[in-house]
């Protein structure tokens, strides 16, 4: 048990730590996920956050690579059938700003997502009739890589389709379909958007498991029938000091079936006390420690494009809201300055060696 005098010194030194200068360009994160190997960096955002100069700063000078937080799935998109919005009335909350903002600074774009367990309309999981859920489906997919084909280098096709156990989950999809699913939404998809590389995504598969490995075999069967899979998205969703440290071994499963493995929502969740902040130093620590594993994870697999936070500052983590006393899982504070966990980061894409054979390249 700290005393409230050691607390406060502590408090103050991560208050003092947090009022450190922007780093110059050549230390900025996007900027150095190049030079580590021409890989990305990127984030989760939410359009309405671009109406915001300190934020989109912050964007555009860290970041090149974007993922929508929500404005690609499928509730948002296609609310009720056939009618697509994806610039609407609040434009503010919609994909099409974030596809303007991508294209505007260079970045590349994740999108997310198609089949899933969650986000998506009754009057979709309702269906029971497997002719009409693959109409459904493709319509949908038609809707949105037709539109975005040209747009986006990556997409979350399928979101998050195992069981902890590496059994299916399940979902309207795999309920009315059965595991072909999968092979049918990659297929659709690649019928509209060739050039889009085509993920399934998951969480809890950065540790060689029963679920990794029931996801490799998902994905060894795909290959085998020559469906169009292209990479296994880690999320990496991290709790400090429980960041696996066999995420290489887990990301061989995939890459050495020659399946990109990229890091698609990483975050590091710590214990917090009041207003956010670590309840000492050791697990502040161990977040910073989480995000260095992670970060060399990926620079240690020529198949690893890139690293994808889910979103960059405090105060807008989904980590708060669902994981209670847990937060400060971030790399910016709620001042937007970087914390030690950015410092971490950078660290980490400074000591990478490697370099990625599968990207396209991207804006510094
Ligand atoms: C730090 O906080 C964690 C979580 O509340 C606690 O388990 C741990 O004992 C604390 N460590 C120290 C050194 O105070």
């Amino acid at each position: 048990m700290l005393s409230s005098t050691a607390l406060f010194a502590i408090l103050s030194a991560l208050a003092l730590s947090s009022v450190q200068a922007a780093p110059a360009d050549k230390d900025s994160l996007d900027y150095l996920a190049n030079k580590a190997g021409k890989r990305y960096l990127g984030t989760a955002i939410q359009a309405y956050q671009l109406a915001d100069p300190k934020y989109t700063q912050i964007l555009e000078s860290q970041f090149n690579a974007i993922t929508p937080e929500n404005e690609m799935k499928w509730e948002v998109v296609e609310p009720t059938e056939g009618n697509f919005d994806f610039s609407g009335t609040d434009k503010a909350s919609t994909s099409h700003e974030i596809v303007a903002e991508a294209k505007k600074t260079g970045s590349l774009v994740r999108g997310h997502n198609i089949c899933w367990d969650s986000q998506t309309p009754s009057w979709v999981t309702s269906i029971t009739d497997p002719t009409r859920l693959k109409q459904v489906l493709k319509n949908h997919i038609q809707g949105v890589l037709g539109r975005y084909k040209n747009d986006l280098e990556y997409f979350d096709i399928v979101n998050e389709p195992l069981n902890e156990d590496g059994t299916y989950k399940s979902n309207v999809w795999y309920n009315v379909l059965g595991e072909s699913y999968i092979e049918t939404a990659l297929r659709f998809a690649h019928e509209v958007a060739p050039e889009m590389k085509l993920c399934i995504n998951d969480y809890n598969i950065e540790t060689v498991n029963a679920k990794s490995k029931g996801m490799a075999k998902v994905a060894a069967n795909l290959l085998a029938k020559n469906a169009p899979l292209h990479c296994i998205g880690f999320e990496s969703h991290f709790i400090g000091g429980l960041t696996p440290q066999d995420i290489p071994a887990s990301m061989k499963q995939f890459s050495a079936l020659g399946l990109e493995v990229p890091i698609t929502e990483l975050d590091v969740r710590i214990p917090v006390g009041a207003n956010d902040q670590p309840a000492n130093a050791t697990v502040a620590k161990q977040r910073d420690d989480g995000y260095y594993t992670a970060v060399s994870a990926c620079l240690g697999d020529s198949l690893c494009p890139g690293v994808s936070i889910w979103q960059f500052a405090d105060p807008t983590s989904w980590i708060p809201g669902v994981f209670k006393g847990y937060g400060s899982a971030l790399i910016y504070d709620a001042e937007y300055q970087p914390k030690s966990s950015y410092y971490a980061t950078q660290q980490a894409l400074k000591d990478g060696k490697t370099t990625a054979t599968h990207f396209k390249g991207i804006k510094v």
